[in-house]
């Protein structure tokens, strides 16, 4: 149940409905889901996200969303920053988006940093609300190995001063204590990333 200090309308899935959805829920196959990625800047996660996408697309066995940052921060969260209280809106307005596919049965994949716990949490209430799963991705690549890729070069610009509260640099990352899955990059490959995903969810019985 959502809760009042999480800061959201009481009215977005009012208590009575959310365990009369749960209740009622239909089998794993046919509910919906959220498959949240956290991770740090070049950990690994959009790439992954991208690719179990590209997979349940192409297998055509369920309706698949999937929130990318970048085009999450274009349109949905335009005009946000990286301050914590924009961090903040950003994550619980992708969690709030993901739980309503997942409301309607559908499996969002979702890929921000998503530095903060609190905001994690409001996401995984927020789908558990609307009646749908959620599994947590920590895609768990070494702050070192993220820095040393460094794709877009920002590492290096926050390193200088030039970006400032940069998630890893100078700005907190709160590891997740207990996700459903842990995947670091430095150790396997993005492919193994997006099968051992698929595997989870196959074996969790929301995929045939
Ligand atoms: S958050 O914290 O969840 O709201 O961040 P997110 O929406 O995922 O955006 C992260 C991407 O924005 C770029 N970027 C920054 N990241 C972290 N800290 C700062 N200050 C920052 N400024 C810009 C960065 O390219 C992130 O992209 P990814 O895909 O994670 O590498």
């Amino acid at each position: 149940m959502l809760d009042r200090g999480f800061g959201l309308p009481e009215w977005h899935t009012p208590p009575a409905v959310a365990a009369e959805l749960r209740r009622t829920r239909p089998p794993r196959r046919e509910r919906g889901l959220v498959v949240f990625f956290t991770g740090l800047s070049g950990s690994g996660k959009s790439t992954i996200a991208r690719g179990v996408h590209e997979t349940l697309v192409e297998s055509g066995d369920r309706t698949v969303s999937l929130f990318d940052g970048d085009v999450v921060r274009q349109l949905l969260s335009s005009g946000l920053g990286f301050s914590q209280t924009d961090r903040s809106t950003n994550v619980r307005r992708i969690g709030y988006v993901a739980a309503e596919v997942g409301r309607h049965g559908g499996i969002a994949l979702a890929c921000p940093i998503a530095p903060y716990v609190a905001d994690r949490d409001v996401a995984k209430a927020l789908a558990d609300a609307a009646g749908a799963d959620f599994v947590l991705v920590h895609v768990a690549t070494p702050l070192e190995v993220c820095e040393a890729r460094d794709r877009k070069g920002l590492y290096a610009k926050a390193r200088a001063g030039k970006i400032k509260e940069f998630t890893g640099i100078s700005d907190p990352y709160e590891e997740p204590t207990n996700p459903e899955l842990t995947i670091d990059t430095s150790k396997i490959s993005v492919d193994q990333g997006v099968d051992k995903v698929m595997e989870y969810l196959t074996d969790g019985g929301w995929l045939e």
